[in-house]
């Protein structure tokens, strides 16, 4: 079975992995529109488009330069692929010296062309924020990032999947859900809590967890179906608290060991919190689901779609 989805952007956290497993709870074609209003890299959508199940797609995301760069990739990829590779290039002159140079000048001027290639180049492609929201992630010395060969691949296969059938909207992901429409379905993957609440800020903004029940009961009762990422665990380790049971089912996905964790030597094994809302879940009360099961799923879901 092969399931290759383009994914130009690198994002920590992306859901590239899992969109299977989540796309799998779809069970019918009755939804017209995918909105995802935590978009990042927008995995889930991706994947969605790839195999063509909603008519049209809204990506949110609070990160307004990484907005810009989602319209740029769905108007105007070569002008991107352009500007990545002209970024990329300045390396060789002055390694690292570059990076830092380009992160200054994002710093000042937001180019969403400078937070592809910032992406593309930091430690874990994760973004990170100081209090005052300047992007201060270092550079990766080991690896180089994406060539511009494969990224510019990537963005226009991004391209093609989204042209024409997908709006980029740069906006907290609450007026997302209070407009959201009889035959819309969301994915939601809020930053966890560990990371919207107390001193480990990493996205430039985060989601309390009051208010995360506050959007899901918006959603609830205008009867909108969700699937929603959030809290999980490593190990003996819970990070984030429970969604109670009256907003959505929860199912536990078994997403194995990081490869980083087993070089460690860390044999402990990582769930995940799926939450189904009560719409869309048929018996499938507190599942534990391993990566195997992804792809019996998978298969499932290819045949479906
Ligand atoms: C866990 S990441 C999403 C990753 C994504 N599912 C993917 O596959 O790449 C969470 C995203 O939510 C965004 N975010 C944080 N607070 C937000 C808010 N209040 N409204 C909208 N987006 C927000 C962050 O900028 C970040 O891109």
């Amino acid at each position: 079975m092969r399931f290759s989805v383009p994914h130009p952007i690198p994002y920590q956290g992306s859901k590239r992995r899992l969109a299977v497993a989540i796309l799998s709870h779809i069970r019918a074609r009755h939804y017209r529109r995918l909105i995802e209003p935590f978009a990042g890299s927008a995995a889930v959508t991706l994947a969605a488009a790839q195999k063509g199940i909603f008519s049209s797609y809204v990506i949110g995301d609070v990160l307004e330069p990484l907005i810009q760069l989602w319209q740029t990739v769905i108007e105007n990829p070569g002008r991107i692929a352009d500007q990545y590779e002209a970024l990329w290039l300045q390396e060789r002159a002055n390694p690292i010296g570059a990076y830092y140079e380009i992160r200054r000048e994002f710093n000042k001027d937001n180019d969403p062309a400078k937070l592809l290639y910032l992406l593309a180049r930091c430690v874990k492609n994760a973004v990170r924020f100081n209090p005052s929201g300047e992007f201060n992630q270092s550079p990766d010395k080991r690896r180089k990032g994406t060539r511009p060969p494969t990224m510019k691949a990537e963005l226009f296969a991004a391209h093609r999947l989204l042209k024409g059938k997908c709006r980029a909207i740069s906006t907290d992901f609450l007026p997302l859900i209070q407009q959201a429409q009889q035959d819309d379905f969301f994915y939601l993957d809020p930053p966890y809590q560990g990371t919207s609440e107390g001193r480990d800020l990493r996205y430039i903004a985060g989601v309390s967890r009051q208010r995360m029940i506050e959007a899901l009961a918006i959603l609830n009762e205008k009867r909108v179906p969700f699937v929603l990422s959030y809290d999980g665990y490593c190990g003996n380790r819970k990070y984030g608290e429970p969604l109670p049971e009256t907003i959505a089912h929860r199912i536990l996905l078994d997403v194995g060991r990081s490869s980083q964790a087993t070089l460690n030597g860390n044999h402990d094994v990582t769930l995940e919190s799926l939450y189904v809302s009560h719409s869309i879940l048929q018996n499938q009360k507190h599942t534990i689901y391993s990566l195997e099961d992804f792809t019996a799923q998978a298969s499932l879901f290819n045949s479906l779609v």
